[in-house]
């Protein structure tokens, strides 16, 4: 063999490399985990939302969660809920936006659930946000809260659930 390589072979051995280096990186891409690139895991911001025994029982408190653009509401239901949190276990804190079309509901303090003016959507505070009646499909978002027994502190630290309109609830 000739220790000049031809233009010709060169070009052969060139190309060789390159489907080489080719097929190499395809099949390190197939053993590498899929990537869903439709999610985004940003992490929540903490937000101190009330001090539990400052807070007047059945009265709703507005705050916004994660951002400002995303209306919420802690109550301190009385008596101990599913996931309620606080000394009574009974502080609990949902999106006020309407899973439907997005409007914002109100608090019903004499039945204890949220209610949607737009299209009377029903949603209860004590179960879960859980849709009772109306146009909606899906329970209210509820807001993830921890209580801090030495301060008495309720902080916001997540978000079960989608916010009416968003793809992600951190943006
Ligand atoms: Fe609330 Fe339609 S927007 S029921």
């Amino acid at each position: 063999m000739s220790a000049q390589l031809s233009r010709r072979s060169f070009l052969k051995l060139g190309a060789g490399a390159v489907a080489s280096g080719t097929v190499a990186t395809v099949a390190t891409g197939a053993n590498a985990a899929p990537t869903d690139t439709s999610k985004t895991i940003l992490p929540y911001p903490r937000k101190v939302v009330g001090v539990a025994n400052r807070m007047a029982v059945n009265t709703p408190v507005a705050f916004s969660y994660p951002d400002a653009a995303s209306p919420c509401a802690v109550v301190k239901l009385g008596k101990s809920v599913p996931g309620g949190v606080g000394p009574e276990a009974d502080i609990v804190a949902y999106s006020t936006l309407c899973t439907h079309m997005g409007c914002p509901v109100s608090y019903d303090a004499a039945n204890r659930v949220f209610k949607c003016g737009c299209h009377y959507s029903i949603f209860d505070a004590e179960k879960d946000g859980q849709m009772v009646c109306g146009q909606a499909t899906e329970n209210l978002p509820r807001v993830a809260l921890e209580y801090d027994e030495t301060t008495g502190r309720i902080s916001a630290v997540g978000m079960e659930g989608l916010i009416y309109g968003r793809q992600a609830n951190v943006l």
